[in-house]
């Protein structure tokens, strides 16, 4: 029975990253940007906040117009530092990592 969890497992995660690229209306094209970026974002910031950037945490974690909302500074500084709820990622990426970040983000508008 073991294996059937883990086959079940694969298939959610097979449908939840088909979802992430096909999506459905304007949302679908959330995920679209230099492949390491989306990369980096699925795997330290989606769980968070979501496929589509409207955040699984509330509003607050709504960051799918960030760029229109904040500046290029105060993106970069959340990432690194964090906020009340959001760990800082100083010591886990890369000043690269979290500027090419910043860039993907700053133009979400
Ligand atoms: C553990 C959950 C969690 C993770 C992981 C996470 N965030 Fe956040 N993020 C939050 C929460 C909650 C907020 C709202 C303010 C706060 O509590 O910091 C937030 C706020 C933000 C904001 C500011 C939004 C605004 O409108 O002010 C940005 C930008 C952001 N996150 C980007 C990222 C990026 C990029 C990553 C991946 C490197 C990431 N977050 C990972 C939970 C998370």
């Amino acid at each position: 029975m073991r294996l059937t969890g883990l086959a079940a497992i694969a298939a959610a995660l097979l449908l939840l990253s088909g979802c992430g690229s096909s999506g459905s209306g304007s949302s679908g094209t959330a995920l679209q940007g230099p492949k390491e970026t989306i990369t980096l974002y699925k795997s330290h910031c989606l769980s968070c906040h979501g496929a589509d950037l409207k955040g699984r945490m509330g509003p607050e974690t709504d960051i799918h117009d960030a760029g229109s909302r904040l500046a290029p500074e105060r993106i970069a500084e959340q990432i690194g530092s964090g906020g009340s709820l959001m760990p800082p990622f100083k010591d886990k990426l890369t000043p690269e990592q979290i500027d090419s970040l910043t860039q993907w983000l700053k133009d979400k508008k």
